[in-house]
């Protein structure tokens, strides 16, 4: 049986990566293939918890940089263990809603954990299972911003920070792109949904359809 592909979505909160991925799953299964959505923090029921002890601490409590590397990492080895890699020997397609690169960026962002402490960890972590493709959406701040204020919703303690925050990400998540290019993707996420979505599938199309299994028919 065909392996199934392994695509994550990166960027700062707003940016568009729940709707992109929405999109794709319409456009992968529409090409025949069979696709599975998950996110992290998260996926499995455990990860699911450490989701929430992360995002929503005790009233007043904050969780430093080096232990929510640590948390989101477990969460992240009980998501792969339990549900990427059974899907991609499946030959499922997963679509990943933020995955290692999100820790690589958030824990290490204004004096948080060294980049290199980091990759050790997701090289531990991750072992074989590394994205086929990760696209990132950028897009400046403040638009990504405005997109959060429009949407509205509950906040969390990621998206209280300040803008200096947000810059720093931003910049985190283009450095992720130009350290690993071949399996990184930019893509210019201030265009409309629609554009996003023909810019990611160009993406899919040049780098996963052509170099491993061909168009799909
Ligand atoms: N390309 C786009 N143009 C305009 N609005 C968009 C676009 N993409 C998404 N939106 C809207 O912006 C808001 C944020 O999008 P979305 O929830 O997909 O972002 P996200 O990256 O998943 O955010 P988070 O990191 O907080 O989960 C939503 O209201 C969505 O409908
Ligand atoms: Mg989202």
């Amino acid at each position: 049986m065909t392996e199934g592909r392994f695509i994550t979505l990166e960027g700062g909160e707003g940016t568009g990566k729940s709707t992109l991925l929405a999109a794709l799953r319409g456009k992968l299964e529409a090409a025949g293939y069979s696709v599975v959505v998950t996110r992290e923090p998260g996926g499995t029921e455990l990860a699911e918890t450490i989701r929430n002890l992360v995002l929503h601490p005790p009233e007043g409590q904050v969780w430093s940089s080096m232990a929510v590397a640590l948390l989101m990492n477990a969460a992240r080895t009980d998501h792969l263990e339990k549900m990427i890699r059974p899907a991609i020997t499946a030959g499922t397609w997963v679509l990943c809603d933020r995955f290692a690169d999100s820790t690589r960026v958030y824990q290490s962002v204004q004096k948080g954990v060294s980049v290199e402490v980091l990759k050790m960890l997701e090289r531990s972590v991750l072992g074989d299972t590394r994205p086929d493709l990760t696209l990132v959406l950028d897009a400046p701040v403040e638009l990504a911003a405005s997109r959060r204020a429009e949407r509205g919703g509950q906040v969390d303690a990621f998206e209280m920070r300040d803008q200096a925050f947000h810059e720093a990400v931003r910049q985190a998540f283009l450095d992720v792109a130009k350290d690993e290019p071949s399996r990184c993707a930019v893509l210019d996420a201030s265009r409309t949904a629609e554009d996003v979505a023909t810019q990611a599938w160009k993406a899919i199309e040049s780098r996963l359809f052509v170099e491993k299994q061909g168009a799909p028919s």
